[in-house]
């Protein structure tokens, strides 16, 4: 597997982390596109499958962390948890181990015990005996339950009997058949042999069948992980390394010493181990068991790990705990879910998964002692609020660090203080908050699909959406678009994408042989219908001539764009790069020749837009409807006219500020997209959502797909905005 280290992953957005792991070989392209469309979630039809009454499929954070290696192999981890600050330490404290070569894991047997308890026997001893002369037979028996595991190269490898004693001093006699599961954790498997041989035991005890079951005390399952970190790697920040190596040995200690902390200090391990386990479709819940019995197996509940000082002056750490685990069947069948997070693990076996678990779980007991004996834990869980804090008060992606880190500082970690800091920088920051140019992004109100047919449409610009700065080099062009994680020197020879619009660009402006460094800021998100690509365009070309002392007018930069638009697009309509350069709205149309007319209004509408997590392709979209348009060209021209009447009269109502009309024509405009079969369900639900936190009207916007919707909300725009954040969606809204 390729290198886990991946710099700069996580200020990616979501869709440059996903593509990020799939050219690094983490993600197969079938994934990739899976996880940008949230179809691996899933489903409430089969989450009733799998549990009873069901009612719904309840959502949680499914992240990865870079870094690891194990047994000198390298992992991305995925981890599904919701608690902020666990997915960043394990992510560092993996960075940190490597630098000590890495964690090594070792797991002797992996071996889960079915436990069959017989009462009643009346001769306790000759009890013992009989089963022990039996036991080749019980085994053989046991075996001839799963003929299958046996010929997976598992079975029952020992048969074990015990005599215990009941509160009231009666016997009890316990037998464990150990099995080995092989990949699979083998709940269900040790069950069934536990029932079917429970029966032959009781006879020959001449007892009573108590109860027959596996042990989540896996004893025979137990992994161990080891790290070493270095004391140059451990200091920093106004920490001496010494001093922290000696204070995470300390803590140790205090676990050892007293059980109220051991259970604290365990519960940071399962942090690691159980995000893990969820990610891959195991049952957390027997591995928790597990994990704390096996900490009390000596009679007082201790901590898994023991870390020490080495003699040249490292930390050594090590991490000892049942993980009997699996990587086939169960939930993993049934959940689209666990089987992604487990290709996302590379691993190829239970052991191998069960390996890089227990260095999970070290690297996160690492992380929570070193932050506990350096500045403590807050810091971390407040930069976590901090985000989401900064997030609510709509700081754009140029200022988003740092207004979280002057918050931060601030150490007021408050709403209200991330509005003022944010006000505070609005304009005051330095070079992507003062570029040299910008340019509008464009949503569609209507006529989406149904211009392709001739037919009215109607498109609002969203103001300076993308502002580009343009500094002159010593070195080669190159361009980066944080927001979207792109970066890179620009291919002259590429005839596609961004490095042929800048060559195109440049051309253009007889500026070739120039060299430029170019950023983008750019509010607009890749590939929801709102014209980034052309809003780049208007504002690269605009920052170029800024740089370069060319003035050059509106009309000029208008044609370079459409050029630049027929690179991205094909065949574009010249409408994206129209609105981006003029910023005005318009209503077109396009039975041949392209028409536009710009309006005036006299106020910006309130208009929401949030963008959806699937990446909605235009062309598709429109071979699609155009394929079932040739099915039934009579039906389809009836809903094309009719978009086609809500465009034209769409205009006046904008014009004249009739929302609450306009809002209704939204919805009809919506239902007919839907009945052209562009909508999906996360922008059916986006709609829904908006429309009931107060929006007049809501539908999609753009080809569909996926991508955007837009809201219309007169006296609710902040309400609508909020509730389509906080389900998770990035929203814009239109300013003047
Ligand atoms: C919090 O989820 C986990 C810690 O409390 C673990 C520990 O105290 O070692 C930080």
């Amino acid at each position: 597997m390729n290198d886990s280290r991946l710099p700069g992953f996580h200020e990616l957005d979501i869709s440059g982390r996903i593509e990020t792991l799939r050219q690094r070989g983490y993600l197969s392209a079938d994934d990739a596109e899976r996880l940008r469309g949230g179809h691996h979630v899933l489903s409430s039809a089969a989450a009733d499958r799998i549990i009873e009454n069901v009612v719904g499929v309840f959502g949680l954070p499914f992240a990865v962390a870079p870094n690891f290696r194990v047994n000198d192999r390298d992992y991305i981890v995925p981890l599904v948890v919701e608690e902020p600050s666990i997915v960043a330490a394990l992510s560092s404290a993996a960075r940190l181990a490597r630098n000590g070569g890495g964690f090594h894991a070792t797991s002797e047997e992996s071996l889960l015990a079915g436990q069959v308890y017989i009462t009643g026997a009346a001769d306790a001893p000759a009890a013992l005996q009989a089963v022990q002369v039996e036991k080749q037979a019980l085994v053989d028996f046991a075996n001839d339950v799963h003929p299958r595991l046996v010929a997976r190269g598992g079975g029952v490898r020992d048969l074990t009997v015990e005599l215990l004693e009941l509160p009231d001093g009666e016997p009890l006699i316990r037998v464990h058949l150990l099995v080995d599961t092989v990949d699979a954790m083998g709940a269900n498997l040790v069950n069934t042999v536990c029932e079917r041989v429970a029966p032959r035991i009781a006879s020959l005890c001449e007892g009573d069948v108590a109860l027959r079951i596996l042990s989540n005390l896996a004893d025979r399952a137990v992994v161990t992980a080891r790290a070493r970190f270095r004391t140059d790697d451990l200091g920093g920040r106004g920490f001496d390394g010494d001093a922290v190596r000696d204070g995470i040995v300390t803590a140790n200690n205090i676990a050892l010493a007293d059980p109220y902390r051991a259970a604290t200090h365990n519960k940071g391990v399962m942090n690691g181990i159980d995000a893990l386990a969820i990610a891959t479709g195991n049952d957390w819940r027997a591995i928790e068991a597990g994990a704390h019995s096996f900490a009390a197996a000596n009679g007082q509940y201790r901590p898994l790990t023991q870390w020490t000082a080495t003699s040249d002056g490292d930390l050594l750490g090590e991490l000892s705990l049942p993980l009997k685990i699996g990587t086939v069947g169960g939930t993993l069948e049934a959940n689209a879910s666990a089987a992604l997070g487990l290709a996302i693990s590379g691993t190829e076996s239970a052991k191998e998964l069960a390996e890089l678990m227990a260095a999970v779980g070290l690297a996160q007991n690492f992380a929570a002692l070193r932050a506990l004996v350096g500045r403590g834990i807050q810091h971390g869980h407040m930069k976590l609020h901090a985000r989401s804090l900064v997030a609510a008060v709509g700081a754009p992606d140029g200022v988003f660090e740092e207004v979280v880190s002057r918050l931060v500082d601030s150490g007021e970690v408050k709403r209200w203080k991330a509005q003022e800091i944010l006000e505070d920088m609005t304009g005051t920051v330095g070079p992507r908050a003062a570029p040299n140019a910008s340019a509008a992004g464009k949503v569609i109100l209507f006529g989406e699909h149904a211009a392709v047919y001739g037919r009215h449409a109607l498109a609002l610009p969203i103001p300076n959406a993308v502002r580009v700065t343009v500094e002159p080099t010593e070195t080669p062009t190159s361009l980066a678009i944080p927001n979207w994680g792109l970066a890179g020197k620009i291919d002259f020879d590429n005839p596609q994408g961004i490095d042929a619009a800048v060559a195109l660009i440049l051309r253009q402006l007889e500026l070739l042989g120039k060299q430029f460094q170019i950023t983008v800021d750019s509010d607009l998100p890749r590939g929801v219908g709102l014209g980034s690509s052309a809003a780049i365009a208007v504002a690269l070309t605009r920052a170029i001539c800024d740089v370069a002392g060319l003035t050059i007018d509106d009309e000029r930069i208008n044609a370079i764009a459409y050029e630049c638009e027929k690179l991205a697009h094909g065949t574009p309509s010249g409408v994206d790069n129209a609105i981006s350069t003029f910023a005005l709205p318009m209503s077109f149309q396009n039975d041949g020749t392209l028409k536009m007319e710009p309006l005036t209004l006299t106020e910006v509408p309130p208009i929401v837009i949030a963008c959806s997590n699937e990446v909605g392709l235009t062309s598709e979209q429109v071979a699609g409807v155009r394929a079932r348009y040739e099915r039934a060209p009579g039906l389809y021209d009836a809903l094309f006219d009719e978009i086609d009447q809500i465009s034209v009269a769409g205009v006046d109502l904008l014009q004249n500020g009739r929302y609450e009309e306009l809002g209704l024509a939204m919805n009809v405009c919506h239902g007919l997209l839907n009945a052209l079969e562009v909508s999906t369900p996360e922008l059916e639900r986006m709609v829904t959502l908006a429309r009931a936190a107060g929006a007049a009207g809501a539908k999609l916007t753009g080809g569909g797909g996926g991508g955007s919707i837009v809201a219309l909300c007169p006296g609710a725009l902040d309400r609508v905005r909020a509730a389509l954040r906080e389900a998770g969606y990035r929203t814009l809204v239109l300013d003047s």
